[in-house]
């Protein structure tokens, strides 16, 4: 184990047999249709090259990164899209897919910046959803698991660009973020 993580809480095992189960899922939700898959760079990249080959489907995939600003509960016009899709979205069946939900505000603006292009339905899955607080009315329509309110890395997830190659997600020590 990394010498920086204090406990792993989800094995290699857990998240292949959880992306498993969610793919499986999605599989039955979208049967006969052909949904788009939108990764947001970079925390949901391993996550989603899991997902994508448990999905049963003609799925395409697409990415995006966005920043939010501002009070995207009030307004939903503040998020930068520092790089937007190369799909043409209308009317097409989108499911968003995210590493973590914490406060949710990146992912309520994203969610409202693509409800303007007309898709035909937008929806949300994510690797992890944290028990917290949240002023941002969203809620994951798919996810594997809930956690607590920890900070976690790996399997894509970091802390300052790093830990994103571990193979499993780990709580981080405090002393490595609080030093
Ligand atoms: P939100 O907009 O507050 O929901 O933030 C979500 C983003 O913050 C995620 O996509 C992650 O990039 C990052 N994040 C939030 N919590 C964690 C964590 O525990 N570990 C690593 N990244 C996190
Ligand atoms: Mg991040």
């Amino acid at each position: 184990m990394n010498k920086d993580i204090e406990r792993i809480l989800f094995s290699e095992d857990d998240l292949k047999a959880a992306a498993k189960r969610v793919g499986a899922q999605i599989t039955k939700d979208y049967e006969g249709k052909n949904p788009l898959l939108v990764g947001i760079l970079k925390g949901s990249v391993v996550f989603m090259a899991d997902l994508m080959r448990e999905i049963g489907l003609n799925c395409d995939i697409d990415f995006m990164v966005a920043k939010s600003y501002g009070n995207a509960a009030v307004s939903s016009g503040n998020v930068k899209i520092i790089k937007d899709l190369d799909t043409d979205i209308t009317g097409r069946d989108i499911i968003i897919i995210e590493d973590i939900l914490d406060s949710a505000r990146t992912l309520y603006s994203v969610r409202n910046y693509l409800l303007q292009k007309n898709p035909s339905s937008v929806k949300i899955c994510t690797l992890l959803d944290k028990q917290v607080e949240r002023a941002f009315d969203l809620k994951a329509d798919y996810k594997c698991f809930d956690i607590e309110n920890e900070f976690v890395v790996g399997y894509g997830l970091d802390y300052a660009e790093k830990y994103r190659c571990l193979p499993y997600v780990g709580v981080l020590k405090r002393e490595v973020y609080e030093k």
